[in-house]
């Protein structure tokens, strides 16, 4: 949400700036803006609407400044106009700020600079930090003081309640640059002669793969001579930067029209590279060891004695939680609770003994999200023993803030994602579940060894399965999406199992088409959602063998008596569906408990098309942003 960046060095920092910004586009898109100091004056461009509207801008000036601030933005206070775009400055034009995040008390400083004679021009909460950094200049009058800049930025800061993510630029100090962290992500980088910040890696990877992720109530200075880490409180602080394993392939679209595309068709191989990383490849129900058939690679203190579960996560990691739920209480018979981080924050359900708390984000930076595991951890802290927090963060995000946060991790194995609308990294969530709940299966033994070495193999053949549904029901889903050019509504229905695929695909529509999308449990639908359903709410249904199969068919044909046209998931060669389905998408047979991994490619590939078709922009859908930093 908002991506910053930052820059000081040789290179002119207009051309990282926009390259930084781009690959930030993902986290807000509503406006964007840099500034930069060059020969001795503060320059700042901002522009409403995409980035490409800032490039245009800046191709009309010359700019050959060595450092430089830029943000893309995703609104909170003020409308997306070009006045509420950032950077952010005083009134003398001396400072200059970017801001991800939300200052909570802004309205309050706000009012305090006013009647000290500030002025201020836009609606954000971010336009008080310049001014208030100004005003601690103005009244700190030892002009010889190395850190005169740096200390004011600690001081401001000791007033901003909130989360916070800033770089600032002052005209009296050109060779510093000065960012902090106080709940919202930042990271630097280390090139030579040159440094860099930003709100995620992704932008650092052309220039540098050295990096150092702030933490919380850290601010540092950026100079051309290198970097300088300190506390809030002003203590000097020795962090040793790590290597990033990233290739620049990992955040290019490399032939896909779009990102969300290539996502979708990434999926097999992060099931293959999660299978590989988890698996133990020597594990054989028949030699009885005592080795576990999955190696997660997590501690006693955290899968021991577990006696309740309870999941906490927002939008599609909350539907992968569903299935989570799903598979931990069916195959190791934990009963589990999955909760909306936003709802836990502020009504935590009653606390339960030897609970196995799990975060699940594809950012691992949702404010929500992370919040939620933190008041679950601070009401747990005192209690004895049985209530001890044990938090487990699942993501595919290592280096997130989630990952620093909780106590241990699963790397789901999926990398980046760069499509706002989240495809491989909820299969690969739903990875890191079937692992999960088999690892906690065979410790309780709550299934055969036979009945875990079937489910092992039902899940080796995922990846093969998921490549032919890709080869063979693109160009029908393709075909399809023609046929969708007018449509408003669309339901979506799923049972058991695949109840959470029916509520995913729904968002996916959505979030990136802008049609209304409702999922339903299948049964439900004749309890309200019916009388939605006429011949022009196409009604989607997940029908795949097993113990809801039946049922499922049977709630198609009640939409199809009221004249929806009916689009079944189902298998190849199910007859039984090619009587009920107006149009059919198929995937492989697979055992009923694997078939959400196989079930949502369609769904992912038909909103992608319709969106497409439509002519949307499917990465970046209007009002999202793919990293939700603010509650
Ligand atoms: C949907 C989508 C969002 C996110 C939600 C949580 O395609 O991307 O619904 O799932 O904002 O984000 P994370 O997983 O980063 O916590």
């Amino acid at each position: 949400m908002c991506g910053i960046v930052g820059y000081i060095g040789t290179q002119t920092a207009v051309d990282i700036l926009l390259g930084g910004l781009e690959r930030l586009e993902y986290r807000g898109y509503d406006s964007a803006g840099i500034a930069t100091i060059l020969e001795g004056e503060l320059h700042c461009t901002r522009a409403k609407g995409k980035l490409y509207n800032l490039r245009e801008k800046l191709e009309r000036e010359v700019n050959p400044a060595r450092i430089g601030i830029g943000h893309t933005r995703w609104a909170t206070h003020g409308k997306p106009e070009e006045h509420n775009a950032h950077p952010h400055r005083d009134s003398q034009q001396r400072v200059a700020v970017v801001q991800n995040g939300i200052i909570e008390n802004y309205q309050e400083l706000r009012e305090e600079l006013k009647s000290k004679g500030h002025e201020f021009v836009s609606e954000t909460d971010t336009e008080v930090i310049p001014h208030l950094i100004a005003d601690i200049l103005a009244q700190d009058e030892d002009l010889d003081d190395a850190d005169r800049f740096l200390k004011a930025v600690q001081t401001a800061i000791t007033h901003l309640d909130g989360a916070f993510a800033i770089a600032v630029l002052c005209v009296d100090y050109p060779d510093e640059l000065i960012v902090a962290r106080q709940q919202a992500p930042l990271t630097l980088g280390f090139g030579q002669g040159e440094f860099f910040c930003a709100s995620d890696v992704t932008a650092l990877v052309p220039h540098t793969h050295t990096v150092l992720s702030l933490e919380n109530g850290e601010i540092a200075r950026l100079t051309p001579l290198g970097v300088e880490i300190y506390n809030f409180e002003g203590k000097r602080l020795k962090k040793t930067p790590r290597t990033l394993d990233w290739s620049l392939t990992t955040v290019e679209k490399q032939g896909f029209r779009h990102f969300m595309l290539k996502e979708i068709y990434e999926q097999p191989n992060v099931i293959r590279t999660c299978l590989d990383a988890y698996l133990n490849p020597h594990w054989h129900p028949q030699d009885n060891s005592e080795v576990s058939p999955i190696n997660l690679g997590l501690s006693e203190a955290m899968l021991g004695n577990v006696e309740n579960v309870q999941i906490l996560a927002c939008g599609t990691s909350w539907h992968s939680s569903l299935l989570g739920k799903y598979l931990i209480e069916q195959l190791a018979g934990i009963p589990t609770m999955v909760q909306y981080a936003s709802e836990f924050r502020y009504a935590p359900s009653p606390i339960t003994p030897n609970t196995l708390s799990i975060g699940v984000t594809q950012s691992g930076e949702t404010a929500d999200t992370l919040a939620a595991l933190e008041t679950e951890k601070q009401r747990r802290i005192a209690l004895d023993s049985k209530y001890r927090p044990r938090i487990l963060g699942v993501t595919n995000r290592p280096e997130s803030t989630l990952a620093h946060m909780v106590d241990e991790i699963i790397n789901t194995q999926a990398g980046i994602e760069i499509g706002v609308a989240a495809t491989k990294s909820f299969t690969a969530q739903v990875m890191g579940f079937y692992l999960l709940a088999l690892e906690l299966a065979y410790r309780r033994q709550s299934l055969s060894l036979e009945q875990i070495e079937t489910i092992i193999n039902g899940l080796r053949h995922l990846p093969r399965q998921m490549e032919l549904v890709l080869e063979k029901q693109e160009p029908i889903i393709e075909e399809l999406a023609h046929e969708f050019n007018d449509t408003q509504d669309f339901i979506f229905l799923g049972r058991g199992v695949n109840f959470p695929i029916a509520l995913e695909g729904a968002l996916k529509l959505k979030e990136i088409s802008y049609i209304h999308a409702e999922g339903y449990p299948a049964g439900e639908m004749k309890h309200g959602p019916i009388a939605l359903l006429d011949a022009k709410v196409p009604v989607v249904a997940i029908a795949m063998p097993g113990i809801v199969y039946d049922k499922v068919i049977s709630n198609a044909q009640e939409a199809k008596a009221r004249d929806a046209r009916l689009i079944g998931v189902t298998v190849i060669d199910d007859l039984d569906a090619s009587h009920t389905f107006n149009d059919i998408l198929t995937v492989p047979r697979v055992d009923e408990i694997l078939s959400p991994m196989l079930a949502v490619i369609p769904l992912q590939l038909l909103a992608y098309h319709i969106a497409a078709r439509r002519g949307l922009d499917v990465d970046q859908p209007r009002n999202l942003a793919k990293s939700v930093t603010v509650e």
